[in-house]
């Protein structure tokens, strides 16, 4: 499929895939008794960071996070489940999505959150560095997540033109 102009060598999507689980612990509770915003964030950031860091091959930071939708909450207990995908990469950065859910006893998963993230490729000195792998798409669901990131890239864009 690969209707992306790619001359760089492909890795595909599962080489980087990760699942992360997670239980929440009395230290994960807030004054409400569900999972704090924050330690959800760090779980999908850790996570996210891992699957790029593969993707690369490389050091990477942070650039930015968003669609970050807290669709229900999570309690002591509770077993949470983190799966990230690469679903774009440009010159120096990724985006990565990270779903979350929580895992019933059956086995049944329960969609939480959704988060799209994106990753720079770093020097030591913290210079962006061109990723030396493109991204390899051969399902349609996943070239329908490339055109959706770039037009997300599009509008990072003009709202760090706006100013925030
Ligand atoms: C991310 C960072 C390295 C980008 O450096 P920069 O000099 O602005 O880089 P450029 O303008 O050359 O852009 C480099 C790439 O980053 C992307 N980028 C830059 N700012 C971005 C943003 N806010 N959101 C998403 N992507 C961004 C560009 O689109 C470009 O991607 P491409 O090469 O695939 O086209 C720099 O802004 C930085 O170090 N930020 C702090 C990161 C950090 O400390 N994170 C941890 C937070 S605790």
């Amino acid at each position: 499929m690969n209707e992306n102009k790619e001359t760089r060598p492909v890795r595909n999507v599962e080489f980087s895939q990760i699942e992360n689980l997670h239980v929440v612990r009395g230290e994960d509770i807030n004054g409400t008794g569900r999972l704090y915003g924050g330690r959800l964030l760090s779980w999908i950031d850790e996570t996210a960071a891992t699957c790029a860091q593969r993707h690369s091959g490389l050091e990477i930071t942070t650039a930015s996070i968003d669609n970050l939708t807290f669709k229900r909450g999570a309690y002591s207990n509770d077993v949470i489940v983190l799966v990230a995908r690469v679903t774009y990469v440009g010159r120096t950065s990724m985006e990565v999505r990270v779903d979350t859910y929580i895992e019933d006893k059956e086995g049944y998963r329960h969609p939480i959150n959704r988060a799209y993230l994106t990753y720079v490729a770093i020097t030591r000195d913290g210079k962006p560095l061109p990723i030396p792998y493109g991204l390899e798409i051969t399902k349609e669901n996943e070239q329908m997540e490339w055109d959706a990131a770039e037009l997300r890239r599009q509008n990072r864009k003009k709202r760090s033109v706006e100013g925030f």
